[in-house]
């Protein structure tokens, strides 16, 4: 495929930082109890934001588009994601509305959350330009169930950005209302759907996904499903391929499943075979765990290549 668009990627996406607090004795107490925590940090939080670095990592030109606030955590998400290599001109900063954030409360490898909505759900499909679209050879769209202010619009964003010569993947993430309605209509525009075990029995009705598998390949071409420390599997038509997780010390798993994504479009956006492109996806998700927070294990393509034992090799397989 040729990547002769202004960008290879573009994220349509929730844009919100994580406040992470880890310690043993996490958990709050009421009362006016004060306690200390071990660690602290402010980081790229929301599925979208952490998939966008994760591309621009690998040397994709990603760009993202969104909504923040014109506060102090829109303007970091901001500079955060500049400083990780991603195109952040598209965003919009709306002073009317505040930035959403999650308060991540994590103990070993368990994590509560907190999240506070703002803007994450205010994002329309009336605020992506046509010509946006257009100059993108790839349009992704994370948080499906999240992005109550887009889902509307989606199936049409997606049925022209198709028309237009750029193709379109789908991660739904968790439905919190476990409702889990409206995905079949954007799936009828979707290039590649990339949801997680749990995610692709819920959407069909299936208790196991070797019958969820197909009867998701009935109503989109190509499909990669995330199983955890278990790895992965893609489906394109008839052909069935499973790769199995990088064994590597798990920090935490937060955003795992953005970072698969962002490997799996690397290589689907350069031609790649089914399974290479799942082995790329799966060393991303997994080395991803190797930090706390989404975004600072994300690997560069070099490094990922090494992982898959392919350095130095680049291009068609
Ligand atoms: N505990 C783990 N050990 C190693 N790799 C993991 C682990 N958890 C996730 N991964 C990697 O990250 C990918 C995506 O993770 P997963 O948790 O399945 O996605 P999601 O975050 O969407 O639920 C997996 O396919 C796997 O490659
Ligand atoms: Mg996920």
């Amino acid at each position: 495929m040729a990547l002769s668009k202004d960008y290879d990627l573009l994220v349509i996406g929730e844009i919100n930082p994580d406040l992470i607090l880890a310690g043993d004795e996490i958990e709050p107490a009421f009362g006016q109890v004060e306690k200390l925590v071990d660690e602290a940090a402010l980081t790229i939080g929301a599925s979208s934001a952490i998939m966008a670095s994760g591309a621009a990592r690998l040397g994709l030109r990603t760009a993202i588009t969104g909504l923040v606030g014109d506060d102090l955590f829109g303007h970091f998400m901001l500079d955060a994601l500049a400083a990780r290599g991603v195109d952040t001109t598209h965003v919009v900063v709306d002073s009317a509305r505040r930035t959403g954030f999650s308060v991540i409360l994590a103990r070993g490898s368990d994590r509560a959350i907190l999240t506070y909505v703002g803007a994450i759900n205010a994002l329309e499909a009336r605020h992506i330009p046509d010509g946006l679209i257009r100059s993108a050879s790839h349009v992704h769209v994370g948080s499906y169930f999240l992005q109550t202010a887009l889902r509307p619009g989606l199936p049409r964003l997606f049925q022209h950005a198709q028309e237009w010569g750029t193709t379109t993947s789908l991660d739904t993430n968790w439905d919190p209302q476990a409702s889990w309605e409206g995905v079949d209509e954007v799936l009828r525009h979707t290039s590649l759907f990339l949801p997680n075990e749990a995610e692709a029995c819920s959407l069909t009705g299936e208790e196991e996904l070797a019958s969820a598998l197909p009867a998701l390949a009935e109503r989109v071409p190509l499909v990669a499903v995330k199983q955890g420390a278990r790895g992965a599997i893609a489906r394109f038509r008839d052909e069935v391929v499973q790769v199995e997780a990088l064994p590597v010390e798990v920090r935490d798993t937060v955003g795992a499943g953005d970072s698969f994504d962002a490997g799996y479009i690397y290589g689907y956006l350069h031609g790649w075979s089914l399974e290479r492109c799942l082995r790329l996806a799966t060393v991303c998700g997994s080395l991803s765990a190797r930090a706390h927070g989404g975004t600072d294990a994300q690997p560069t393509l070099a490094e990922a290549l090494a992982y898959m034992q392919e350095d130095g090799i680049e291009g068609e397989r």
